[in-house]
């Protein structure tokens, strides 16, 4: 006879570092205002503590995390700081206002990083961890500390600054695998052995921190919770530095599916997941892979024979959780050009879209326009419509009109109307195709040196009336921003897709040069 286990699942405190590491990683820039959407939608997701940003990197940052600290209302609100007294003074600075704020600073201790980056010696580095703790705890109650590139550091020297930080104050310990290279095993040691070896290890709750770099962040992260920890620091897609951190998504889903062998909970409401992993796609221009778990397009899409039989018999035959479960909607026929207002509103409700006024008039004069042009509208037509609606809102540079010339002789021209702080120019250009000509007269309008590394065009939807998604890649001085625009017509979304990078450009120069003021 089995005895059911009525003991209650531990809960595991989620950590969201979309804001911090995930804006950190190249392309990903997000403005001041698309961060406190962002930081809305993980409080409203029931995120525990949400890492809005690194307050001493810039003035941007630093008022980011402020006003972040400001407006939340459940979650913690975490400012990251090196191990030098200004930076943590000035995180201390900005999660001032937060209901509950947090400190989160850190510093390498692997014997590369030692040697090569920090040049320093291990006793160094232990003073350096206990003085910048206490300076911390003396700001907040609530520090956490790194040890940056945990993974690759000797396990006793890590027991040591373990136990420095904890007598220090530190009361979240976060043990990263900073490059990525730990097995789930060999992550499940280092907790166990740390856990066991350090004497106040109980006074602390443990923390992961993993990045992908040969796609077993996840897996890693779930590896520590059997050791003991009990924080796990991911973001929303999975976005961050090189191949990015542990995708927040798959571990709650992970979770939450496999209770039997995870008994753990987390305080996430699963059926935003597909929301912000909209969100955060539209505002970083950041595609979502088809394929990705839990929030890429497929991952509920039934294509063999065999599997449609199957499921249409009984739903679990091959699916493990349901699409509902994550909010994904069923595509559906949704609206026509006689939809109203009051239809559009409740429709872009229910699948999840809070617009203010402004945004919704936008949007709404947008879906017209659509409509007019396009029989059916589904419901990934409307999410284009509306990522396009809260990514650009604040964009400084708009396409306005759009004319090409495209066929078999040529050269092919554009002519453009940019808005550029409300201000219409319009120019006509010529190129080796619709493209060329359409991307030169923006070139001839705003004159910049970024050269193009990617340009890729996919369909929204079925059908030749789809919605096109261009997505375009620029580089400048080692700075790569991805934008990305949607539209009936091809040249208008490629335009468009063209000028939202270089408006995020011109965010991550204004930042550029900030950080070099300091
Ligand atoms: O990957 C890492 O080690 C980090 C630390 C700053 C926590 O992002
Ligand atoms: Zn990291």
């Amino acid at each position: 006879m089995t005895t059911a286990n009525t003991a209650k699942p531990d809960r595991v405190v989620i950590f969201d570092t979309t804001l911090r590491d995930g804006e950190q990683c190249p392309g990903a820039t997000m403005t001041y205002e698309e961060k406190l959407e962002v930081a809305d939608c993980l409080d409203a997701l029931g995120v525990d503590i949400i890492e809005a940003g690194f307050p001493i990197a810039s003035d941007g940052d630093f008022e980011a995390v402020s006003a972040i600290s400001k407006r939340v209302q459940n979650a913690t609100i975490a400012g990251l700081a090196r191990a030098i007294n200004a930076d943590i003074d000035r995180a201390g600075e900005a999660v001032r206002q937060a209901k509950r704020g947090r400190i989160h600073t850190f510093v390498s201790t692997s014997p590369i990083h030692l040697e090569y980056q920090m040049r320093k010696s291990q006793a160094e580095v232990l003073e350096i961890i206990a003085a910048t703790v206490a300076r911390a705890r003396n700001l907040v109650d609530d520090v956490e500390w790194s040890a940056m590139d945990a993974t690759r550091t000797p396990i006793d020297y890590l027991c040591q600054c373990v136990d420095a930080a904890i007598k220090a104050g530190a009361t979240t310990i976060n043990l990263p695998d900073t490059v990525g290279y730990a097995t789930p095993q060999e992550y499940f040691e280092m907790f166990r052995a740390v856990r066991e070896r350090v004497a106040n290890a109980d006074q602390a709750i443990f923390s992961t921190h993993c990045h992908n770099d040969l796609g077993l962040a996840v897996a890693n992260s779930l590896a520590a919770l059997n050791a003991g920890a009990r924080q796990i620091e991911c973001t929303i897609n999975g976005i961050g530095e090189r191949a990015g951190n542990a995708a927040l998504e798959e571990i709650v889903m992970a979770i939450r599916t496999r209770a039997d062998v995870l008994p753990y909970e987390t305080g996430i409401d699963t059926a935003m997941l597909s929301r912000a992993s909209r969100l955060v796609s539209a505002v970083t221009n950041f595609p979502v892979q088809y394929n990705k778990a839990i929030v890429g397009r497929n991952a509920f899409a039934h294509e063999s024979g065999i599997h449609q039989d199957g499921l249409l018999k009984y739903q679990q035959t091959y699916e493990i959780m349901t699409p509902e479960s994550v909010g994904v909607a069923k595509t559906s026929l949704v609206m026509g050009k006689h939809s109203g207002r009051n239809a559009f509103r409740t429709k872009l409700r229910e699948m999840g879209f809070e617009l203010g006024e402004n945004a919704f008039e936008d949007a709404f004069n947008r879906f017209k326009a659509l409509a007019d042009r396009k029989k059916h509208i589904y419901d990934e037509d409307l999410e284009a419509l509306v990522d396009h609606e809260i990514a650009h809102a604040h964009d400084r540079m708009k396409v306005a009109a759009l004319t090409v010339i495209a066929g078999t002789v040529g050269p092919q021209a554009a002519t453009l109307t940019l808005d550029v702080d409300g201000t219409p120019s319009t120019v006509q250009a010529q190129g080796n195709g619709p493209v060329d000509a359409t991307f030169n007269a923006i070139k001839m309008l705003i004159p910049h040196s970024a050269r193009l590394e990617l340009y890729q065009v996919h369909a929204v939807t079925e059908g030749t009336d789809a919605q096109a998604e261009v997505s375009v890649r620029l580089e400048e001085d080692g700075r790569v921003v991805t934008g990305r625009g949607a539209d009936t017509d091809t040249m208008v979304a490629s335009a468009k897709a063209y000028v939202a990078a270089l408006n995020k450009l011109m965010v991550k120069r204004q930042k550029v040069a900030q950080a070099q003021q300091l």
